[in-house]
């Protein structure tokens, strides 16, 4: 797993994010303004990233991609992990994401990582449906 922060980043998060959901990656141009915000940092293997950021006692994860062919081998949560260690080692104290609230897979991951509801955004997604916000308390020993 490699740590990479700055917009040099971008195309290769694209790159990853285009064959993780063919079709609904992110463009460079939009990992690169993620990259650029204070605090972010992303987490990639040959397989899936995990992009976050962090803002004082708190961080978010922006997002969260695994190629097809590498799913259900526990590399989604490994990046979780990783992300929130590194958070927490940043000085973050609780992490939020939000999630579609029909993407099954990410919510059962999610959940088992001990993150749990707090809010709901409605028709957040341009398909109109609706984002569950997500959080968990982050220790700095990174669990
Ligand atoms: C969500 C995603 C990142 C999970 O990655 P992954 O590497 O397959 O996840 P893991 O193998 O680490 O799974 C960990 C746990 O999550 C749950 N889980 C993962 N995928 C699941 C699925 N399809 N159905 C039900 N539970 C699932 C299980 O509890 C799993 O543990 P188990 O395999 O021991 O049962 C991956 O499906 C993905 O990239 N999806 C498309 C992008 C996306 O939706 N990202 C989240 C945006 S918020």
């Amino acid at each position: 797993m490699t740590l990479l922060r700055g917009a040099d980043a971008a195309p290769l998060l694209a790159a990853l994010h285009d064959r993780a959901e063919p079709g609904h990656g992110w463009s460079r141009d939009a990992f690169c303004r993620m990259l650029a915000m204070p605090g972010a940092f992303a987490i990639a293997t040959p397989d899936g990233f995990v992009l976050a950021r962090t803002a004082a006692d708190s961080a978010e994860i922006l997002m969260l991609a695994v190629l097809p062919v590498a799913r259900r081998h526990g590399l989604g949560r490994r990046l979780l992990d990783q992300a929130m260690a590194e958070a927490g080692a940043a000085g973050a104290r609780e992490m939020f994401l939000e999630v579609a609230e029909g993407n099954r897979a990410a919510r059962a991951l999610y959940a088992a990582a001990g993150f749990a509801g707090v809010g709901r955004r409605p028709r957040y997604y341009a398909d109109g449906t609706d984002a569950l916000l997500l959080r968990r308390p982050l220790s700095p020993c990174g669990n």
